[in-house]
């Protein structure tokens, strides 16, 4: 990228199981930009054991969401860090109508693209049921694989993937999340591509529907 390129900022949307967390990270490594997970980072204070960790994990596994306030304050700090200048990708943030709204203010006339991927409830489900992640690392890794494909470590289910969770996630969903596809849907950057698709097919949307959207800037 050279000095006056914009820099790439990117949101992940979809619901729990769309595929954000794969599509962002490929996406981050690809274009060497941080991926912003806000499901990991209040993953890791839990684990850490931090006051807000304590206090998220009861909300997380009831499949719930974290308060605006708080989540507005991570990542206002996060894209505030030096490595977040040139380019990011959110994944799990915004997850509100208020959270979108506070993510406008903090890029101002930065362009933002914002993915939404599709995938229906029926395959959500299946997936989740399924979803192996490191219990070393956090990655995701697919149903199939034996340890995690980045570290090696050993896979565990999440907690929040048991069944009756998972379908209190996607009511959640429902009620205060998927407004915010009506939020973006009317902007240039907005593009939504269809997630059923195997990872690879899923990432070569993103990037083929990026680059034409950015007019290859990206
Ligand atoms: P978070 O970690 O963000 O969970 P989520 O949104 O429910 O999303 P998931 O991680 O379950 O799914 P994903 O779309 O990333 O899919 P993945 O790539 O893993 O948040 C957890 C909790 O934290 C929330 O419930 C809330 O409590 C709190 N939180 C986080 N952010 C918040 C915020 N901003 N405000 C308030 N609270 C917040 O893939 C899923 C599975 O499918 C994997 O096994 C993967 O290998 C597989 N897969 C992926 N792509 C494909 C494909 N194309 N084909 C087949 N399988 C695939």
């Amino acid at each position: 990228m050279t000095a006056h390129a914009p820099a790439l900022n990117l949101v992940m949307l979809g619901p729990p199981g769309a595929g954000k967390g794969t599509q962002a990270e490929r996406f981050a490594l690809k274009h060497g930009v941080p991926k912003i997970s806000t499901g990991d980072i209040l993953r890791e204070a839990v684990t850490a054991e931090t006051g807000m960790g304590i206090a998220a994990k009861q909300v997380m596994d009831a499949g719930r969401l974290v308060g605006d306030d708080i989540m507005i304050g991570i990542v206002s700090e996060r894209l505030a860090r030096e490595d977040a200048k040139a380019g990011f990708v959110l994944d799990g943030f915004p997850r509100t109508v208020r959270q979108a709204e506070a993510l406008d203010g903090m890029l101002g006339q930065q362009p933002l693209v914002v993915v939404d991927i599709v995938v229906p409830e029926e395959t959500l489900v299946r997936r989740l049921a399924s979803r192996r992640m490191c219990g070393t690392c956090g990655h995701s890794a697919l149903p199939e694989a034996k340890g995690c494909p980045k570290c090696g470590g050993a896979l565990v289910v999440r907690l929040d993937d048991s069944a009756g969770i998972v379908l209190e996630r996607l009511r959640v969903y429902t009620e205060q999340t998927a407004p915010i596809v009506e939020f973006y849907r009317d902007r240039p950057h907005f593009l939504a591509i269809d997630g059923t698709t195997s990872p690879e097919q899923v990432q070569a949307a993103i990037c083929d529907a990026v680059t034409a959207v950015t007019g290859g800037f990206a």
